[in-house]
């Protein structure tokens, strides 16, 4: 292909490139993670473009940036197939798929209003991984009401 009909996007110095992201879901990515325009962080965002295999999928870099285990359960609750790779003078350090956890501390909101997660004096949130058929869900350890991804990510994205 000729360079003009190329996508060109720079390769970062250090930080974060987060791969592979669910097509469309880029700007959720950055809502979990709080990056908006007033960040300061130099991001680049790709949305819906081809990858060689013939899918789409999204694509945010982010410079300067490091990525603590809570973020990583975040991201993966919005795309669970993305790809983590940390950035070093131009290299890639560290590159890895993100999990979806089996037990998650303080990041999912209790849907069921009477819960003690939601109480005047609140205790924090522990949800539990559970898989009915080909279906994920997550579990309250408190009051056992279940959330599906859908929920999760309409919560967390919020
Ligand atoms: N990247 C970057 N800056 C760098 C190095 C890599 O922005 N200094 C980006 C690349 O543009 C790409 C991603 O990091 O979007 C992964 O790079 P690389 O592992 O080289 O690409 P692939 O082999 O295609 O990755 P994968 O196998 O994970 O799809
Ligand atoms: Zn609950």
């Amino acid at each position: 292909m000729s360079e003009e009909k190329t996508l060109k996007i720079s390769k970062i110095e250090d930080g974060i490139v987060i791969d592979h992201i669910n097509p469309g879901s880029a700007m959720e990515v950055l809502s979990v993670l709080k990056i908006n325009g007033k960040s300061g962080f130099t991001v680049s965002l790709l949305m819906n473009v081809r990858t060689s295999k013939g899918n789409s999928k999204d694509v945010v870099k982010i410079e300067k940036k490091n990525l603590r285990k809570k973020e990583l359960d975040l991201i993966s609750m919005v795309s669970p197939n993305a790809t983590i790779n940390i950035v070093e003078n131009f290299v890639i350090k560290e590159k890895f798929n993100v999990s979806l956890p089996e037990t998650v501390h303080d990041i999912i909101r209790c849907q069921n209003q009477n819960c003690v997660t939601n109480a005047k004096e609140p205790v924090k949130t522990v949800f539990t991984m559970e898989k009915k058929g080909d279906k994920l869900l997550y579990r309250c350890h408190y009051c056992e009401r279940t959330m599906t991804m859908d929920e999760i990510r309409n919560s967390i994205t919020k």
